[in-house]
């Protein structure tokens, strides 16, 4: 067994938080264990909660398509969530949930060790890159942090809602091929 299906297995029975009461299936990750670019969500929803699969529902299928542009798919990039049980209706996960579940996420980061993290939406660049990171302003920039390469996307969520960000994302996609390209 690796050390990521181990701490898979571990993952899977957490209560750490009050959100091990609601949820269906804990959502760790997908992806190979070596992978060289990571993206971080901010929690799973009701489609992923009953699959137990990170993006599954209709933003993970522009995440698929998104991927696709730039050469990449679901085998050669991890995909997170930096909470893995489902806020109920959808909520933000509070302060304390995603304290709580961070752990989890950190040791995926060292085990997985990717050149490049991609945060989407916000909520995961806030946490990832600065707390008051602005996506409108800030989203397609490399920051660097802890040796680590990351840029945040508009949440593909928000793509759908907003479909005239799209050029712009299709912009940072092709930084990300490039810097994925250079790893
Ligand atoms: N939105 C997220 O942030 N993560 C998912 O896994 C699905 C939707």
């Amino acid at each position: 067994m690796t050390e990521l299906e181990k701490l898979r297995g571990e993952c899977l029975g957490c209560r750490r938080c009050g959100l091990c009461e609601t949820r269906t299936n804990v959502v760790f990750g997908v992806g190979p264990e070596d992978a060289k670019v990571m993206f971080i969500g901010e929690g799973p929803g009701e489609n992923e909660d009953l699959q137990g699969e990170p993006f599954v529902g209709r933003a993970g299928k522009l995440l698929d398509d998104m991927l696709e542009l730039i050469d990449l798919d679901r085998g050669k990039v991890y995909i997170a969530n930096m909470v893995k049980c489902r806020p109920p209706r959808n909520r933000d996960p509070l302060p304390t949930e995603q304290e709580a579940c961070a752990p989890w996420l950190k040791r995926q980061l060292e085990i997985i060790n990717p050149g490049l993290i991609v945060c989407l939406g916000r909520i995961a660049a806030m946490r990832f890159i600065r707390s008051d990171f602005k996506i409108s302003r800030e989203h397609g920039v490399w920051f660097e942090k802890d040796g680590r390469r990351v840029m945040a996307l508009y949440h593909p969520a928000a793509l759908l809602r907003a479909p005239r960000t799209r050029p712009e994302t299709f912009e940072d996609l092709k930084r990300i091929q490039k810097a994925a390209r250079e790893l």
